[in-house]
């Protein structure tokens, strides 16, 4: 696939622009200093209020974009830009928060301490800083565990710490590196819920969203990214027309089923060398 030749988003020394995309992904390649090339080639824009899903297999580079658009690594090929200007100042800004698949909370501080922790790294006052946990804490479903310590939680409400955490300082992108990947599928199903409620909520927030699970992605997306790897790349991206809210019928539905197949596809497609057409227990194995 050629790569169609594009001026690279200026990175303005202002403030972020608020029309611009909220990322875009112009021709990112990615080459370690060990010869490993985790991405090449990525090309991706995603609109203010998207809910974009990464699928792919383990090693296909799914981190590596994320850590990109977090600023966490440079790429060294191509750009990327978020909301109009470079990921480390949207990241300085405070507009891109992240959760991890380990929500990271530290042990001996308070729930409500934790969430926190971004403003009091911001220097926001005290009383401000436990106005807007508690407010953060009450949009994930756990008001009256303000005082908890992390170990007194179960593996899904300590998820939902780090999500409120990520919530605090009102980010307009947010990026999950599977985030529900660690729980159980009752609890990951009710953290998905909670997540799109909150999504709706939330005034044009990004939510970009990596999972290795199909189902999820089907049922909190509207666009899934499906990546294929050495080297990892966008093999496709699919829209899934399901309209919001996503009730839990959803997911027992025809068009739940047939979007699934259609990931599966493009899933097995790319897992396969370009042209080639493998025998079925070649495409099996990527499961
Ligand atoms: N710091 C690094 N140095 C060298 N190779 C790396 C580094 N980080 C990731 N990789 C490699 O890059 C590829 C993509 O990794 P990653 O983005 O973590 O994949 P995913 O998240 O899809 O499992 C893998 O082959 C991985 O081993
Ligand atoms: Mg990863």
């Amino acid at each position: 696939m050629s790569t169609p030749v594009r001026t690279a988003p200026p990175v303005s020394a202002t403030a972020a622009d608020p029309d611009a995309a909220v990322v875009a992904l112009d021709g990112v390649g990615k080459t370690f200093a060990n010869g490993t090339a985790a991405l090449a080639d990525v090309q991706l824009e995603v609109a203010p209020g998207e809910l974009v899903s990464f699928v792919g297999p383990s090693g296909c580079g799914k981190s590596t974009v994320f850590r990109l658009i977090a600023g966490l690594a440079d790429p060294t090929r191509g750009t990327v830009s978020v909301m109009g200007t470079s990921p480390q100042r949207a990241r300085r800004d405070g507009s891109v928060a992240y959760v991890f698949q380990d929500p990271t909370l530290l042990p001996w501080a308070s729930v409500r301490d934790n969430v926190a922790l971004p403003l009091r790294l911001r220097g926001d006052g005290r009383r401000e800083r436990a106005a807007a946990a508690d407010r953060a804490l009450e949009l994930v479903g756990l008001d009256g565990h303000e005082r908890d310590l992390p170990r007194q939680l179960s593996g899904g409400m300590r998820m939902r710490v780090s999500i409120a955490r990520a919530l605090v300082s009102r980010p307009r992108l947010l990026l999950m590196d599977e985030p529900f990947g660690a729980l159980d599928e009752i609890t990951r199903q009710a953290l998905q819920g909670e997540l799109l409620r909150i999504w709706r909520q939330a005034d044009d927030m990004t939510v970009l969203f990596v999972t290795h699970n199909v189902f999820e992605a089907v049922y909190l997306s509207t666009r899934i990214a499906v990546m294929a790897p050495r080297p990892g790349r966008i093999a496709a991206a699919l829209t899934v027309a399901e309209p919001y809210p996503r009730e839990a019928a959803f997911r027992t539905s025809p068009q739940f089923s047939a979007a699934v197949a259609e990931v599966g596809a493009a899933l097995h497609a790319s897992a396969l060398p370009a042209g080639a057409s493998a025998p079925a227990t070649e495409a099996d194995r990527v499961q």
